[in-house]
């Protein structure tokens, strides 16, 4: 059974004043699971829903239409008591998520503390050492606080507190990128030793098309709030089956073919057909007529009019 699954969830926000209110669709009708001990590579423009997504994953927003399972019960319903310690985020910005206030020791523990699970001062502090350890600082940073960090160290310590209680699902949002690239390296590496370790399962959301094909083994591609292609890792890169998908990897230098290159259409002015519809090199008759479902074919799902006749793929 999945972890965690997303059955038709959407998630629709209101932005602007109260006189001219508007719905935001971030998410629409979004099919997902996530497997024990599996990373799924997330990716899409800014403004795809990722964090959105993310968040669905997390418990921090519900979806406003369909639902989300945990282990096949709507996360929802599942009491807090349940799901505490499960879940854990490592976000862009480590300021987000590090008290400048608090020492790294503090900072580590306090997860644990919040399940009152912490113990002596004596023991946090032990626990706290080896958590360093796995995260390739020393013991002695414990007495430091975020400002006496570099960006990587305060990262390596947002990821420490992230897994200190062993969480069965963990949320990476951007977690690499503000760092440089030799950093970056590192702590990919850093992350993907300790999910073969602990087994958790993760979202990796990232701009970064390398990064993820480095980290996860399944990449789901979002475009304005749909999913457009769910493939194992070694089927999307490269020969990968949405027109979106290819365009990003020719955006990102991993293709080289200018046939894949998207254009700069405007969004929403097709309002029937395939929201790519403007931008896509490949657009034909029917992309303008209607909106391409999530189909099937053995382990690649994808949203592409032309994915259907190519492919002779089965809904879902
Ligand atoms: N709390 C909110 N209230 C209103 N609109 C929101 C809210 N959160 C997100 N949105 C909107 O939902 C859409 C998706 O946002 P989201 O942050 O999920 O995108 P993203 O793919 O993570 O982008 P980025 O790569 O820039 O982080 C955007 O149009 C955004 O403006
Ligand atoms: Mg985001």
């Amino acid at each position: 059974m999945a972890l965690l699954e997303a059955k038709d969830a959407g998630m629709e926000f209101s932005a602007g004043p109260a006189w001219a209110r508007r719905a935001i669709h971030a998410l629409r009708n979004v099919d997902l699971s996530v497997e024990p001990g599996e990373v799924i590579g997330v990716v899409g423009e800014s403004g795809s829903g990722k964090t959105t997504l993310g968040n669905l994953f997390i418990g921090r927003n519900r979806p406003t239409s369909g639902t989300l399972e945990y282990r096949g019960t709507p996360l929802a319903q599942v009491p807090r008591s349940e799901r505490a310690g499960k879940f854990a985020a490592v976000l862009q910005h480590p300021k987000w998520s590090l008290n400048p206030m608090l020492k790294v020791v503090e900072s580590v523990i306090e997860p644990i503390k919040i399940l009152g699970k912490a113990g002596t001062k004596e023991n946090q502090r032990k626990t706290v050492g080896k958590m360093l350890e796995q995260v390739g600082l020393p013991g002695n940073y414990q007495e430091r606080y975020p400002h006496e960090l570099s960006g990587g160290q305060r990262q390596r310590i947002s990821i420490a507190r992230a897994l200190i209680t062993n969480p069965e699902f963990v949320l990476f949002d951007e977690a690499v990128s503000a760092l440089d690239v030799s950093v970056q390296a590192q702590v990919l590496n850093m992350i993907k030793k300790l999910q073969k370790t602990a087994g958790f399962s993760a979202i990796f959301i990232s701009h970064d098309l390398a990064a993820t094909r480095y980290v996860a083994s399944r990449i789901s591609v979002f475009y304005v709030g749909r999913l457009v292609e769910d493939a194992p890792a070694e089927n999307f890169y490269g020969t990968s089956s949405h027109p979106y998908s290819r365009g990003l990897q020719f955006a990102s230098g991993l293709l080289d073919d200018e046939a894949h290159e998207l254009s700069l259409g405007m969004l929403g002015s097709n309002p029937n057909g395939c929201s790519l519809a403007e931008r896509c090199p490949l657009v034909h008759e029917e992309c303008n007529k209607s909106c391409p479902k999530l189909r099937r074919n053995g382990q690649v799902r994808v949203a592409c009019h032309l994915f259907e006749t190519a492919s002779g793929a089965g809904s879902q």
